[in-house]
């Protein structure tokens, strides 16, 4: 199959569990103006770490998992951080990309739609930023931290909301994890930053 064909299904995938979730779908319509961006490849650490440490996986989440896993060679892979910011060992084991968005696979500017993995042992600091996001687990847990909210751990099939600029936090222990994560609001295009 060729990558536009396995991107198109895992789009579809994502589209599934969009529907599967209720706070997906009240989060954010399915957007209706997307079209196929041709970004070359970019590798990354992820790529043989979501195809071999994707973490435990049930129900609905099962054939996006797969989904994302068949298109791990395909897509652009990006960090955002700097060593100095997260350090060596969390870029060697962390990885996001757009699927959808302003600059993903599949442009639309009404949402963002990205996937990100963190492998098992991982800090990542407070950050912030000025577009709403709600993340899903795909695969794995990890335990989420905001400002105003208490600490929670979530699995496949759990999400969590972000307001504008609410500063966030998340730890993997023993578990990596994957998620799917839905964005809205002005600056769909910009990068987080760090919280200070
Ligand atoms: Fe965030």
């Amino acid at each position: 199959m060729s990558a536009r064909a396995c991107l198109t299904a895992a789009l579809d995938a994502a589209r599934d569990w969009h529907s599967a979730l209720p706070a997906v779908s009240v989060f954010c319509p399915w957007p209706d103006d997307l079209k196929w961006a041709d970004h070359s490849p970019t590798p990354g650490p992820a790529i043989a770490l979501v195809q071999s440490n994707p973490g435990a996986c049930i129900g609905a989440a099962r054939p996006l998992l797969a989904a994302l896993q068949a298109i791990a060679e395909d897509v652009e892979w990006r960090h955002s951080y700097t060593e100095d910011e997260v350090g060596r060992h969390f870029l060697d084991t962390f990885g996001w990309f757009e699927l959808a968005g302003p600059t993903g696979h599949f442009i639309t500017h009404q949402t963002r739609i990205t996937v990100g993995y963190w492998g098992p042992g991982l800090n990542y600091p407070r950050h912030q930023h000025a577009p709403e996001e709600l993340y899903t687990v795909v695969s794995g847990e990890a335990q989420f931290m905001a400002d105003g909210e208490a600490d929670c751990t979530l699995h496949t099939g759990d999400t969590r909301f972000h307001a504008s600029n609410q500063p966030h936090a998340m730890i993997t222990h023993a578990s990596p994890v994957l998620t799917l994560v839905f964005w809205r609001g002005d600056g769909l295009a910009d990068p987080p930053r760090m919280t200070t």
